[in-house]
């Protein structure tokens, strides 16, 4: 097995790596004048499986490309196998027609990522469990959740999972059973035009509401979804709020919205590499290496 890393997220990779007594294959990453990209596989990789680590994290468009290359570099020296993993999949939430004109960019990826021969995909809480289905390779959809269930009851004993939004209802229902406590919903509503975000209400028995609340989702991006729907449980009684998302998008103003609110604390994974400026003291980031390296033994 040869495990070749993009840009994108290498203490990621390395992590694997170590954890396989692997090294990482060396690969140059070179930018023309024009912005053109090129890469280069500088190791023999003929009947190697080839592992392919890249998260499609921003700049999306830029680590897609280095990724599709990547991958057809790694066919043309012969690897008999490609592994992806993509811990972060970009484009995911574009999974289907918001507005009339708009493309579905999701399947749009998959479709290249196919006619690249990958063998196959290696992913994390995927924002719907159906986008596995829209692949004809094999796709080991992965869960950060069982990182985050003894960081959940550190938190404390009165305790009421919640999801921020109805989509994500599934995802925290399955880790309340787990867990054996309560869960309700905000009910969120984005404006497809200019994003704004608005959590108007609590969906589920209020009365399952307690001391402290942790919303988990899949991902954070303008962190404006957890904040918003943190005021609303506060709103309604909750005194402290924790939040746990896999994907630490953190698009924007993110880290400063997010420490500067009134959650308490905030758990990611490093399925997203995040820069030391992107880091917050209210940050905890959890490793999903060792559930990457269990699936490549
Ligand atoms: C959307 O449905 C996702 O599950 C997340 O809730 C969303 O992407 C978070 O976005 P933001 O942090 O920008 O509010």
């Amino acid at each position: 097995m040869k495990i070749i890393s993009g840009s994108s997220n290498l203490p990621l990779s390395e992590k694997i790596a170590e954890k396989l007594h692997l090294s990482l294959s060396p690969v140059e990453f070179h930018t023309f004048p024009d912005g053109e990209h090129r890469v280069q596989i500088q190791e023999k990789v003929v009947d190697d499986h080839v592992v392919i680590v890249q998260s499609t994290s921003t700049p999306v468009d830029q680590n897609y490309m280095e990724l599709f290359f990547l991958i057809d570099g790694a066919r043309r020296s012969g690897a008999s196998k490609i592994t992806v993993v993509m811990p972060y999949f970009g484009y995911q939430r574009q999974d289907h027609i918001f507005r009339d004109g708009e493309a579905v960019s999701l399947e749009v990826v998959i479709k290249i990522l196919q006619s690249l021969t990958v063998n196959k995909l290696i992913s994390f809480d995927l924002h719907t469990v159906r986008i596995p289905e829209l692949f004809t390779i094999p796709v080991s959809h992965l869960s950060a959740v069982s990182l985050f269930e003894k960081k959940i009851q550190e938190t404390g004993e009165d305790v009421v999972l919640a999801s921020p939004d109805m989509g994500g209802v599934r995802r925290v229902k399955i880790l309340a059973d787990l867990l054996g406590v309560p869960y309700v919903a905000t009910v969120k509503d984005r404006d497809l035009e200019t994003g704004v975000i608005k959590i108007s209400s609590i969906e589920g028995d209020e009365k399952n509401l307690r001391k402290i609340a942790v919303i988990v989702d899949d991902m954070i991006s303008s962190g404006k979804t957890m904040v918003e729907s943190a005021k609303l449980l506060m709103k309604h009684g909750v005194e402290k709020v924790f939040v746990f998302a896999t994907h630490a998008v953190f698009s924007q103003d993110a880290p400063e919205i997010l420490q500067n609110s009134e959650i308490e604390k905030v758990y990611v994974t490093d399925s997203v590499f995040v820069a030391k400026e992107k880091q917050f003291e209210k940050l905890q980031i959890i490793s999903i290496a060792d559930l990457i390296t269990k699936e490549l033994e």
